[in-house]
């Protein structure tokens, strides 16, 4: 090990006296020695405690789109702090920012605030209930859509044997055993096997709950084809498209991902990339949908809407819409695919890429992968490995595989210079240490 995190694991050792795991979300807890506090966080790059310095590829899973600290967004914050607080009232910037939404997504007919990923889904399944009068939904297999019970239900890859049908399970233990029965599963890219089940269920079901590009599963992405084939299925058997664009939106288009597939949902979900950061999400859809919320439908809380984050929104949209910050961030994504291209070729590691350059998924595999069974076999045993070096080299990456890297408009040539020669090194090791990459097919 080349760097020290003397002061991560010391502070580690209180902050578990006080907080489970020593940290407020269990996905930053990565061993008692390996765990990493940070300092600061500007541009494209994070520094810890012990001032180790990374090139972040994780931006807190991608809310940082234009970087850590950006002045302008800042700067707009603070004046969203001007305002004064929470009022249980509405400020004039909700509709600047929901107008601004609208005009990105077209389908955001309608729009409503809350203040993560995870109460935006969950507002968006209980307004799909709401409308169609009905309970169930479908899920895809590595799906990940937040941490509330109804979507808690997974296939996990890890112990499945290859053949037959993953297990689904809860991912947590305190879901209750009964909200199983609504979640019905499917794989990416396999329209006949969503028809089948809306063909057999669809009297009870709601909604097809979809992220396109699977920003929790390397960034599996729809084939298109595929993607207009479940619009028409959904309209077909009378079932709602909810697209969860936490993470793609604002990222792969400025109309996100139903701007990139050219579909358009009825209901679509908001976070991440939203205020680069600061806490806001969106709920958005249809008008005849969306106008079930306060004519039966319960939606609220009391810190949704804050004006330091509408503010933040108000500026990072602006920026995302007007300038090529989107651009930016693509060209960047693309050059970092290709140094790393390069590299692996050179050394014969068949690999292969994933998602959009902004959110890339990297895959040991020659072929990428279409569903999250085929994850399974890839050498993801080499990325595990790989990721720590990596870190061990200033560049942060999720140590699983599944996450894809993410690219900020912050991210500049240097960082790209540092990340390559760290990769290369972090290659290099993982391979000396004998662990086995599979080679590109002759
Ligand atoms: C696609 C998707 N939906 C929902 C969520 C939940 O968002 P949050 O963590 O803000 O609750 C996430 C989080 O990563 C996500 O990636």
């Amino acid at each position: 090990m080349t760097r020290s995190l003397a002061k991560s694991n010391a502070h580690f050792e209180q902050a578990v006296k006080h907080l489970p795991l020593g940290v407020a979300s269990n996905f930053r807890y990565w061993g008692a020695d390996k765990t990493i506090y940070v300092k600061s966080g500007r541009g494209g790059r994070i520094t810890d405690l012990d001032d180790n310095h990374y090139v972040d590829y994780r931006l807190g899973y991608g809310p940082a789109i234009l970087g850590y600290a950006d002045p302008r967004v800042d700067e707009a914050a603070r004046k969203g702090m001007e305002v004064g607080g929470v009022f249980a009232l509405s400020t004039e910037l909700e509709l600047a920012v929901a107008k601004r939404i609208s005009k990105m997504v077209p389908a955001a007919e309608l729009v409503r605030f809350s203040n993560s990923g995870t109460e935006a889904v969950m507002a968006a399944l209980r307004l799909a209930r709401a409308y169609t009068g009905k309970d169930d939904y479908v899920l895809l297999e590595g799906g990940y859509h937040g941490l509330f019970d109804a979507a808690m239900w997974y296939t996990p890859m890890e112990n499945w044997g290859q053949v037959g049908e993953p297990e689904i399970k809860p991912y947590s233990e305190g879901i209750p055993v009964g909200t199983k029965s609504w979640a019905h599963f499917v794989q990416a890219n396999d329209a006949d096997g969503l028809e089948t089940i809306l063909k057999k269920h669809s009297h009870k079901i709601a909604a097809l709950l979809i992220e396109p590009i699977m920003g929790n599963c390397l960034g599996i992405a729809a084939e298109p084809d595929y993607l207009r084939a479940a619009r028409t299925l959904c309209d077909k058997y009378g079932v709602l498209l909810i697209i969860d664009e936490v993470k793609t939106g604002f990222r792969v288009a400025r109309g996100g991902v139903q701007e990139l597939y050219g579909v358009h949902a009825d209901l679509c979900t908001f976070a991440k990339a939203v205020a680069n950061g600061y806490p806001i999400s969106v709920l958005a859809g249809r008008e005849e949908i969306m106008r079930k919320i306060g004519q039966g439908v319960a939606h609220g809380g009391t810190y949704t809407a804050h004006a330091v984050s509408l503010s933040a929104a108000e500026k990072t949209l602006e920026i995302l819409d007007e300038t090529d910050a989107l651009e930016v961030i693509e060209r960047y994504g693309t050059k970092l695919r290709q140094g790393m291209s390069r590299i692996l070729e050179a050394r014969g590691i068949a690999h292969s890429f994933v998602g959009h350059p902004s959110m890339s998924g990297l895959y040991f595999a020659h072929t990428p992968p279409r569903t999250y069974r085929d994850w399974k076999g890839s050498d993801y045993s080499f990325y595990d490995a790989m990721a720590q070096e990596l870190h061990e080299e200033g560049v942060l990456c999720e140590p699983d595989s599944r996450e894809p890297w993410f690219v900020c408009a912050a991210h500049d040539e240097s960082c790209l210079a540092d990340t390559l020669k760290g990769f290369e090194i972090a290659v290099d090791r993982t391979v000396a240490a004998g662990i086995e990459a599979r080679k590109v097919p002759a």
